[in-house]
């Protein structure tokens, strides 16, 4: 989603909010802008539809030169992708003698009345946006406040919703104000230059060292300075910390897309976030945070809530706390979970899932759910000092890098770890023998190896895919904890290879999809070896009888053999408990190479985007 870098040096900055911006592309956007104060100090602004290419194309042919500057990548929210809808948005006497610069992330949902009131007092607007209402605002809180943070200060507390805003002027031209509410903004440190940006990722080549903004923030950048003040106006504190994010983490390496680059760093992804998880045999609980037993043990429900493929690894975490941690568990889509009266059970965790730790609505269900009478919270994150992370009782950190391809992969198969490592640390407060816990720590120790092997299946996978080039709808079946598996399959097939795809509990296949049986609609069908194995067998001969071609990822001991219209990929044999995780690899396998041979764009496809900052 839209992405913000800014900086404040005394080199020229133009290189450095173009690359920040590239760094920025995976997240998802369509237009893109840059706007740098120079040395007569002007606002000069170039701004481009499609990719940052197309942007860094025109600056390379028109330079901007200066050391202040902001920077965007936009994804449309309201008004088109457009040049001049993309940001900065400017304000000044007139479009040729702009002071004013703006970029900014959210949605400022009473944009309509403030337009007419900015309308009124003159103002012009050149675009749809509910950004250029910012640009205008502080133009006019301006003309009666004696400093740009105040005028900032001023204009955004006329807002409702939610905004990650960076403001220049060029009259001050070594500053900039920068304020942040529902969305992430982060300062980054540097020697006598000061940077900020959306996302730390956009700032590592030039510093390692970041400031975290806390919610109602407005903060003054200078060179040499940086001054924060929280929503009450208040000069605060805001504590700074080096980060260790490798620099070669946004380099795909030897491999042509970061989504495979990142299938394949599973292994590695797994075994960094076991770390720590273990005293010898026993689970950690300080890999949850402070006091985390004491928190578990006063628990009688938890209630998981998280959206697109985080939601999946919880729909999964379902079966394993109800069946190995002996405790109530549901799972709901943050959207929907914000938007309803629901009723709380006693002694209920919240649990949200989150590889960015910036979504929206699972931080707006955060926030309900502790307004709401929840007892804790706990969130299985993968970026340390994310919203959701500071807003949580605990934390489970995943530790599976950044994760750069737009689909998520590793950070669905480390937050699986993650919560099963949850269900064995909650389980024991309830009197999980002894027994299965050794078994499930066994498995998850085991668990890299495994998944090496499950990669193994690399080359078929890519010959089946062949099957699917033609092809519009496909249909996925599992049962159990595979069902959401399932359902992973489908949303990654259809993310990036743009083949509709359904997920359907096997059970279900004679309530309805079995009509949609045909021999242009293949089904592909997860196949560990368990208790349900026999029924998923039943489930394939009706679709066999009717005519369906199938794909069966199935266990080497579950016996399937492969004829016209069924073909068997075996998958290494693995304990049941960790069956879930290990049938996902070859699903994401298939999905990538689909895509490749459909030639979409695996890392960004189109519409979607990485972290979804609005609602
Ligand atoms: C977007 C991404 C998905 C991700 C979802 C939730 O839709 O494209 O890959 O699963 O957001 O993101 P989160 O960061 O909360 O896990």
């Amino acid at each position: 989603m839209c992405g913000i870098v800014g900086a404040v040096a005394q080199r020229d900055v133009m290189s450095i909010l173009v690359e920040g911006l590239r760094r920025l592309e995976y997240r998802g956007y369509d237009s893109s802008g840059v706007a740098i104060i120079d040395k007569y100090n002007a606002v000069q602004r170039t701004r481009r539809v499609g990719k940052v290419q197309e942007l860094a194309d025109a600056l390379h042919a028109n330079p901007l030169s200066g050391g202040t500057g902001i920077a965007h990548t936009r994804w449309a929210t309201h008004g088109i992708p457009s040049e001049s809808n993309a940001h900065p948005h400017v304000s000044g006497d007139g479009a040729q003698s702009a002071n004013i610069a703006v970029v900014h992330n959210g949605i400022i949902e009473n944009h309509g009345p403030l337009r007419e009131k900015l309308k009124k007092a003159g103002y012009e607007f050149t675009s749809q946006t509910d950004t250029e209402v910012i640009a205008h605002l502080v133009h006019f809180e301006l003309q009666t406040s004696e400093t740009l943070l105040e005028a900032v200060q001023k204009t955004v507390k006329q807002f409702e919703g939610a905004y990650g805003t960076v403001v220049l002027d060029s009259n001050t031209p070594e500053k900039m104000v920068v304020a942040r509410s529902g969305s992430p903004l982060v300062i980054g440190l540097g020697l006598d230059e000061n940077f900020i940006a959306s996302d730390m990722m956009a700032l590592l080549p030039v510093t390692r060292k970041f400031m975290f903004l806390e919610e109602g923030d407005v903060a003054q950048v200078t060179r040499f300075d940086v001054s924060v003040y929280n929503k009450k106006g208040k000069l605060v504190e805001r504590e700074s910390k080096e980060h260790d994010i490798s620099h070669e983490a946004s380099d795909k390496g030897e491999y042509r897309h970061y989504m495979m680059k990142e299938i394949f760093e599973q292994p590695t992804a797994v075994r960094n976030t076991l770390e720590n998880g273990f005293n010898g045999n026993d689970i950690n609980y300080d890999a949850f945070g402070h006091n985390a037993e004491e928190i578990f043990k006063g628990i009688e429900h938890v209630q998981i809530i998280a959206c697109g493929t985080s939601y999946h690894s919880g729909m999964v975490a379902r079966y394993w706390l109800e069946s190995l941690a002996n405790i109530s568990c549901s799972v709901e889509i943050a959207s929907e979970f914000r938007y309803r009266k629901s009723f709380v059970p006693k002694k209920s965790l919240i649990v949200t899932l989150s590889q960015s730790g910036e979504t929206a609505d699972t931080l707006a269900a955060l926030r309900l759910a502790k307004e709401i009478g929840y007892q804790s919270s706990l969130c299985v994150c993968n970026v340390p000092g994310s919203s959701l992370v500071r807003e949580s009782d605990l934390t489970f950190l995943t530790k599976a890098g950044a994760e750069i391809g737009v689909a998520s992969t590793k950070a669905f198969t480390t937050q699986l770890v993650g919560l099963l490592m949850m269900t064995i640390a909650i389980g024991k407060t309830r009197g999980m023998d002894e027994t299965q816990q050794n078994n499930i720590i066994q498995s998850l120790k085991a668990l890299p190896n495994t998944l090496e092997s499950a990669l193994t299946l690399d080359k078929p996978i890519e010959e089946l895919a062949e099957d699917f080039a033609d092809k519009h709808h496909s249909l996925f079946l599992g049962r159990g904890a595979q069902y959401p598996i399932a359902m992973e399959g489908a949303l990654k097939l259809k993310e990036i290879s743009y083949i509709h795809a359904e997920a359907y509990a096997a059970g279900e296949l004679k309530h309805g999809p079995l009509a949609l049986i045909d021999a242009k609609m293949p089904v592909i069908v997860v196949a560990p070896n368990n208790e349900l194995l026999e029924k998923l067998k039943s489930n394939v001969e009706e679709v066999r009888a009717r005519g369906g071609l199938m794909y069966v990822f199935a266990d080497v001991n579950a016996h399937f053999e492969s004829d016209d219209t069924l073909k068997v990929l075996n998958v290494v044999h693995c304990d049941d408990v960790v069956a879930p995780i290990v049938y996902t690899l070859p699903l994401q396998l298939l999905s990538y190479y689909v895509a490749i041979i459909k030639g979409t764009d695996v890392d960004q496809p189109r519409n979607l985007a990485k972290s979804v900052t609005v609602e």
